[in-house]
């Protein structure tokens, strides 16, 4: 026995999903539907984390579900739902949380950015948070999740957590004939991180990273602005003086360049040197206006699906119930198999 190749990946719902979400995790979620099995999650349990109005919450799934099926994740090849739908999550990630240790929560760097200096009065979910992540991966014994390089540290965690498991628990597995010839239950998932390209900066300050909490609307392009907002915002965006290098080494020390030639790289598929190849020697009287219609060209018609699906939320929640059950065969088949490896009586 050994694990046949699965992809699993994660989404929030935490409200506005823009240029950056799209290009470091969704669009690189699509490809993969050709040769892997491949299970999508709207993480609505990992949003609760911090507090989510229940109405905004509900919309924010169905957001996401919505930029996945406009994106081009087929709702029949892949598995879509929305995590508290399958309960096994949950239950799974209690079990982990008996397997991981408190410092190893304690060292993510996301939770001691998100905790700040207020650790004492955060959700205890919030800290445990990597554990119902590693959950949600180990569930589907999934051997590869794409993400962005600021979940390396949690996909590490989940390998830490998966080898303990196996561990700790060796004896059992084997007696019950449920690892592989080197008595693994879980795999050791890979990550499939992006490549730098897919980083995607803020519009206005090159050196900041397109977020949904940056107070400027100028400084991210979401997926829900049409044709006119996508060309403006790229038209306005803070650039510098000089003319765009012919080389990407040229790139350094120039972070707003840098972004926009990432941005029309990812958009494209190509190479950053590839843009530069063709670009370098031009202004941005140019440039600009190739990327606004580069951009529109890919984002409007996404846009568009988007806002055809939310329109029509009963058929978004028939997909998610749908992959919900499909989820849950998964699910309830591996949480048996743990169950009687810890010893729990059924
Ligand atoms: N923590 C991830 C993020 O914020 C979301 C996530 C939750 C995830 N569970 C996952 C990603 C499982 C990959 C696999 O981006």
């Amino acid at each position: 026995m050994s694990f046949s190749p699965r992809v699993f990946s994660g989404i929030q719902p935490s409200g506005d999903l823009h240029l950056g979400n799209y290009l470091g995790a969704i669009r690189r979620f699509v490809p993969l539907q050709a040769t892997h099995e491949t299970i999508y999650c709207v993480v609505d349990m990992h949003a609760i984390t911090v507090w989510q109005e229940p109405e905004a919450l509900r919309r924010a799934t169905r957001e996401v579900a919505a930029a996945f099926i406009a994106a081009g994740i087929d709702p029949k090849r892949s598995i879509i739902f929305n995590q508290s739908q399958v309960p096994q999550h949950a239950e799974l990630a209690w079990v982990f949380n008996c397997i991981a240790r408190i410092g190893w929560m304690n060292r993510m760097t996301q939770f001691k950015d998100k905790a700040g200096k207020n650790s004492e009065n955060v959700s205890l979910g919030l800290l445990a948070y990597p554990s119902l992540m590693a959950a949600d991966i180990l569930l589907y014994k999934a051997t590869q999740v794409p993400v962005g390089d600021d979940q390396k540290q949690h996909l590490e965690l989940t390998r830490d957590i998966a080898a303990k498991f196996n561990n700790d628990y060796a004896a059992s597995i084997k007696e019950q004939g449920l690892g592989t010839e080197e008595g693994q239950f879980f795999p050791i998932t890979d990550p499939l991180i992006a490549g730098p390209a897919t980083r995607i900066m803020s519009l206005r300050d090159g050196t900041k990273k397109m977020s949904k909490s940056d107070p400027s609307d100028q400084s991210r392009i979401s997926l829900l602005d049409d044709a006119d907002a996508i060309a403006k915002k790229i038209k306005k965006a803070t650039t510098d003086p000089a003319e765009l290098p012919g080389d990407v080494e040229g790139l350094a020390g120039r972070p707003e360049a840098d972004n926009l030639v990432g941005i029309y790289a990812a958009l494209s598929d190509k190479s950053k040197q590839d843009v530069l190849a063709e670009f370098g020697g031009s202004g941005w009287g140019k440039f600009k206006p190739a990327l606004a219609e580069l951009a529109v060209s890919v984002l409007a018609p996404m846009n568009g699906e988007m806002r055809r699906l939310l329109d029509d939320p009963a058929t978004i929640d028939a997909v998610l119930r749908d992959g919900a059950e499909r989820a849950g065969a998964i699910a309830e088949k591996t949480m048996n198999e743990v169950r009687s490896i810890i010893g729990f009586i059924r």
